[in-house]
């Protein structure tokens, strides 16, 4: 059975961190409808004084983050030790597992900075896990092509018979990132039971039975259930990632950068940040 379009969301323009222009694709919503996955940001701003205030240092517990970065570049620093800088086809995986202090600070560029963040919910068997923390350069990333034309980079989990480079986070997803000529198909299969979404980072994509949609740069579509997505590109092609994950189905309790089970555990998060006693 072909999936069809449940739902498709715009995101809000808003800004975070200390004044990061972006789009928050999905987040924060009452109905968990993204189960597994908790937060899409579209990060991205043509003009550096939209995003070089950054993401200063900050707390995360609970979650797994990870980064896409489109381009530009973002230096990064963590409580664990790691530092370096990300650019242009290049990742990072955060696992904040008990808990992380880390900071995200675009840089200065010629052009526009853009990247995705997406937050993928642990199980509350993983939620107090020691932190990890990986970097993934543009060569980890294979591209398989498409018989029309065009071509998926495999970010995670496995396509064509290609495994993507994030292997570890617990809630095992699939990601890819598809770009499409004009008219290109995509079909995309073993979907069974998974939350699966699309979001368009450029042109405009329809979805079958009858080219629903188009969904368009800068919105996602949620999927009904079913095994097979097809997906047609519109007349001036079309990137986009797709991202699949089983849900969880646990209760979730989140304030800002911490998403536990229960008030309690928020209340305690809080509380050992403000003592001093947050990373483990
Ligand atoms: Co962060």
């Amino acid at each position: 059975m072909l999936r069809t379009i449940h739902r498709i969301v715009h995101g809000q323009e808003t800004f975070d961190g200390a004044g990061v222009k972006l789009r928050r694709v999905f987040g924060f919503s009452a109905d968990n409808a993204f189960d597994p996955f908790l937060l899409l940001d579209d990060f991205g701003a043509d003009r550096p004084e939209d995003y070089l205030a950054g993401f200063p240092w900050h707390p995360h517990r609970g979650i797994e983050t990870v980064t896409w970065m489109l381009e530009g570049r973002v230096a990064h620093g963590d409580s664990l030790g790691n530092e370096g800088v990300i650019g242009p086809g290049e990742m990072q995986w955060m696992s904040a597992g008990s808990g992380i202090i880390h900071q995200e600070m675009p840089e200065r560029g010629e052009g526009r900075l853009r990247g995705l963040q997406l937050w993928v919910n642990l199980p509350a068997a993983h939620k107090m896990s020691p932190p990890r923390y990986r970097g993934i350069s543009p060569d980890e990333v294979p591209r398989v092509p498409l018989p029309g034309g065009g071509s998926v980079l495999v970010l995670a989990g496995t396509y064509g018979g290609v495994t993507g480079p994030v292997r570890d986070v617990v809630a095992s997803p699939r990601y890819l990132d598809v770009i499409l000529p004009a008219g290109g198909a995509f079909t995309w299969d073993d979907l069974t039971g998974l939350t699966v979404f699309a979001y368009v980072i450029e042109g405009a994509v329809g979805f079958a039975p009858d080219h629903a949609g188009p969904v368009r740069r800068g919105s996602a579509a949620l999927f009904s259930d079913g095994d097979a997505l097809q997906a047609l590109a519109g007349n001036d092609g079309a990137r986009m990632v797709l991202v699949a994950g089983a849900p969880l189905r646990e209760p979730v309790a989140w304030r800002g950068p911490i998403v536990m089970n229960t008030q309690q555990e928020l209340d305690l998060a809080f509380r050992e940040f403000h003592a001093g006693t947050f990373v483990k």
